[in-house]
C-alpha cells in the first residue's frame, strides 16, 4: 500500500521524472538492475530526511550514466528511447522483476538476520551474489565509526561468501572506507584511488578485472562526481547502504558501474556483529547510534551520515555480552553522538518525559521526548561484567544530565574519562558555529563535571580559523585550554565543506596561512597544559589495562590508564593480587597496577607493581 503511494508520487506531475517512463526506459535497455534501484528507492523513500526527489533525480542521472557507458556518449532522449522500447517491451518484460516482486521486497522487514541468504533479484543469479570467493581488500580512512563500517561491510560480504586478503596484489576487489570531514581527507582518498589506478590498468587479462568501491562518507558527499573523475570506480555505497554491498559488486561484475547513496531515517546495522579485525584485541567498540542532527554549520557530517538514529538496547547489550564472553576488557559506546542516545524501538518506551540539557544548553532542532536514554544505556552496560570498562565517544556537551555524570562517578568500570568537544573558546564563534552553548555555560558544565567526578580526564575538539574568527576571538580560544587544561586534545584547522550552513551562509575568511599558525599556537598551549595535567599524575599508581609490547621497545609493556592515557613500562615480573606468592608477567588484557614516574602531554611512564582485577583495585591517586 505503501508503495503503491510513493510511486504515485514518483509519478505525479511535478516530478521531473516519471515512474513509468523509468519502466519501459529500463526494459528498453536491459537494464534491471536499475528496476531494482527504484524498487530501493521506493522502499527507501519511508526513510529519507531530504524527501524522494533528490533520489530520484539521482537514479535518472545514473540512468543516462549508465547508458551512455553501454551505448552512445550523451543521455538518450527519452521520446525515442520510450518509442523504441515499446516495440520490444513485452518480451522483454516478461524476463523482468513483476510488480509483486516490488511488492514482496518493499514490504520485507528492513533488518533481517544476516545470515539469511535473500532471494536473488531476478536480474542477478544467487551465483552472481554469492562473491564466488572474490578477495577483497578493505582500506579504512578517517574516525572509529568508518573503522566499525568496514567490520560491518565486511561481516555482510563474508556471509555473502567473499574472502578477505590483506595483500593488496592479490585482491579482486578494493572498497576504501572515506572520510569527508575535511578537504585533506578527501584528497588522500583522490590521491589513492591514482595508484589503485594502475593496479587495475596492469591486471593481466587472464585474471578477473579489478573492481574498486568507495565506501562511506565520500560517496554520499560526492555521489555521481566520483564515478565521473574517476571511471575505474566501480562502485559506491553510501554508510546507509552496506547491506546492498553483495548485490552492487554483483552488478560491478557485469562491467557497470553501481551506486547506493540513499540514507536511512532508521539502519542501525542492529543485526549485523562487525567482525572484530584484530582477534587477540582488549577492546571493542560498539556501535550504538549512527548520524547527527545538530547541524552545526561547518559539519558534513549531518549530511553524509544522516538522521541521528539509535540502535535498539537489547541488541547493544548482546553485542557486548558476546564481547565479554570471548574475553575483551573494554568496549566503546560508539557514535556521532554517543549521548543524545534514544532507543525509540518500542512503543512502551515512547513517554513523555522530556530531554534533560546540560544547564545553559539548547537544541538547533525541536526537543525530543521518550524512549529509553543514554544513562539506561550506560546503566545496563556496565553490569554486564564487572571487569571490562566502559568508554565512549563522541559525546556532546549539551547532553550531560547528572544521572549520567552520577553513573560514570559511581561504576567503578566506567571511565573517568569525557570528551567534551569545545570547537572554539569565543562565544562570538560559537554562535556562528551554532553549537548551542556559550564559553561560559561550557566552563560552567566543565566545572560541574569536575565536581561530580573529582579526578576526572577531559578531552575536547578545537577548530582554528573559523569563518569570521578573529585573533580576539582566537585568543579566547586559547585561554580555554589554559583555563581546562585538557589531557588530551584534537585540534584542527577549519576546512569549508560544500552544503553546510557555513558554506552557504558564511565567508571562509580566515587566510590559510592565519589558520595554520593559529593551529600551531593551539597546539603548543595544549601541549603545555596537557603535561601539566598529567604530571600530576607523577607518584600515584593507576590502574592499567594491557595492551601489549611498546611499539618503541620491545622491553617495554604499553596500556591505557582510566583516562585513557598511553603507559609505558618495563616488561617485569610482579606479583598476582589474588595469587600470593604467584609471580606473573603482564600479558594483553590483564589489568596491573603501575607507579607513574614521568609524564608528558601523551604518554605516562612508570613501573609495574602487581597484577590486580578492576573489582579489586578502585581509585588509587
Ligand atoms: N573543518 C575542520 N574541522 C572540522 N571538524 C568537523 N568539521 C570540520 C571542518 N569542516 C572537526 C570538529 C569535530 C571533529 C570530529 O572534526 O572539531 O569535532
Ligand atoms: Fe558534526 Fe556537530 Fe554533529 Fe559533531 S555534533 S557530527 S560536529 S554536526
Amino acid at each position: 500500500m505503501y508503495t503503491l503511494e510513493v510511486f504515485r508520487a514518483v509519478s505525479s506531475p511535478q516530478c521531473s521524472i516519471n515512474a513509468g517512463d523509468m519502466y519501459h526506459s529500463f526494459a528498453d535497455r536491459g537494464l534491471f538492475s536499475a528496476m531494482h534501484s527504484l524498487q530501493c528507492v521506493l522502499q527507501v523513500q519511508r526513510s529519507l530526511r531530504w524527501g524522494p526527489m533528490a533520489s530520484v533525480s539521482w537514479l535518472s542521472l545514473r540512468m543516462c550514466m549508465a547508458h551512455s557507458s553501454l551505448s552512445s556518449t550523451t543521455c538518450p532522449n527519452p521520446e525515442r528511447q520510450e518509442a523504441g522500447a515499446r516495440k520490444d517491451f513485452s518480451s522483454r518484460l516478461a524476463t523482468g522483476p513483476t510488480l509483486q516482486h516490488f511488492l514482496r521486497s518493499a514490504s520485507a522487514p528492513q533488518e533481517k538476520l544476516s545470515s539469511e541468504v535473500e532471494d536473488p533479484p531476478p536480474y542477478l543469479t544467487m551465483d552472481e551474489l554469492l562473491g564466488r570467493q572474490r578477495k577483497v581488500y578493505l582500506e579504512t580512512y578517517g574516525c572509529q565509526m568508518n573503522v566499525n563500517d568496514t567490520e560491518i561491510a565486511w561481516s555482510i560480504l563474508q556471509k555473502s561468501g567473499y574472502l578477505r586478503t590483506s595483500n593488496l596484489q592479490e585482491a579482486d576487489v578494493i572498497l576504501l572506507v572515506t572520510c569527508s570531514i575535511r578537504e585533506k581527507a578527501e584528497q588522500t582518498i583522490w590521491n589513492r584511488l591514482h595508484q589503485l589506478k594502475a593496479l587495475k590498468t596492469r591486471r593481466l587479462r587472464s585474471q578477473v578485472p579489478l573492481r574498486i568501491g568507495i565506501l562511506g562518507c565520500m560517496a554520499e558527499r560526492l555521489k555521481e562526481e566520483i564515478l565521473n573523475r574517476e571511471k575505474m570506480v566501480d562502485v559506491l555505497a553510501g554508510p546507509d547502504a552496506y547491506r546492498d554491498l553483495p548485490r552492487l559488486l554483483a552488478v560491478a561484475e557485469s562491467g557497470q558501474q553501481a551506486a547506493n547513496v540513499l540514507l536511512s531515517l532508521d539502519e542501525t546495522y542492529a543485526d549485523v556483529m562487525p567482525v572484530q579485525t584484530s582477534p587477540s584485541a582488549t577492546s571493542a567498540f560498539v556501535s550504538i547510534m549512527r548520524g547527527c542532527d545538530n547541524m552545526c554549520t561547518y559539519c558534513i557530517v549531518p549530511f553524509t551520515r544522516g538522521r541521528e538514529r539509535s540502535r535498539p538496547v537489547a541488541s547493544i547489550l548482546e553485542e557486548v555480552r558476546k564481547l565479554s564472553e570471548q574475553g575483551l576488557k573494554e568496549v566503546t559506546l560508539l557514535g556521532q553522538n554517543v549521548n543524545s542516545f534514544r532507543d525509540n524501538s518500542e512503543v512502551q518506551f515512547n513517554n513523555a518525559v522530556s530531554t534533560n540539557l546540560s544547564r545553559g544548553f539548547t537544541t538547533n532542532y525541536k526537543t525530543k521526548q521518550g524512549g529509553l536514554r543514554f544513562a539506561h544505556l550506560l546503566d545496563q552496560v556496565s553490569r554486564v561484567d564487572p571487569e571490562m570498562r566502559i568508554r565512549f565517544t563522541s559525546p556532546h556537551p549539551k547532553d550531560f544530565p547528572d544521572e549520567v555524570l552520577q553513573l560514570i562517578h559511581e561504576r567503578d568500570n566506567i571511565c573517568k574519562q569525557i570528551h567534551l568537544p569545545a570547537q572554539s573558546g569565543s562565544s562570538r564563534v560559537l554562535e556562528a558555529m551554532r553549537r548551542g552553548y556559550s564559553r561560559e555555560a561550557y566552563v560552567e558544565l566543565v566545572h560541574h563535571i569536575r565536581e561530580f567526578i573529582p579526578g576526572v580526564s577531559l578531552s575536547s575538539d578545537f577548530i582554528a580559523g573559523f569563518c569570521g574568527e578573529t585573533e580576539e576571538d582566537h585568543i579566547q580560544t586559547v585561554s580555554l585550554l589554559r583555563e581546562v587544561q585538557y589531557n588530551m586534545g584534537f585540534l584542527f584547522a577549519y576546512s569549508m565543506r560544500q552544503k553546510t550552513r557555513a558554506y552557504h551562509r558564511l565567508k571562509d575568511d580566515v587566510p590559510e596561512e592565519v589558520k595554520l599558525r593559529r593551529l600551531e599556537e593551539l597546539i603548543t598551549v595544549f601541549r603545555e597544559e596537557a603535561t601539566k595535567a598529567n604530571q600530576t599524575s607523577v607518584g600515584c599508581t593507576q590502574l592499567v589495562l594491557v595492551e601489549g609490547l611498546s611499539k618503541r621497545s620491545a622491553t617495554d609493556l604499553c596500556g591505557r590508564n582510566d583516562g585513557n592515557l598511553k603507559v609505558i613500562f618495563p616488561d617485569a615480573e610482579m606479583e598476582d593480587v589474588n595469587n600470593p606468592g604467584l609471580r606473573v608477567r603482564a600479558q594483553p588484557g590483564d589489568y596491573v597496577l603501575v607507579q607513574i614516574t614521568s609524564a608528558s602531554s601523551q604518554t605516562l611512564k612508570g613501573h609495574v607493581l602487581c597484577r590486580t582485577t578492576l573489582k579489586d583495585s578502585s581509585t588509587y591517586c
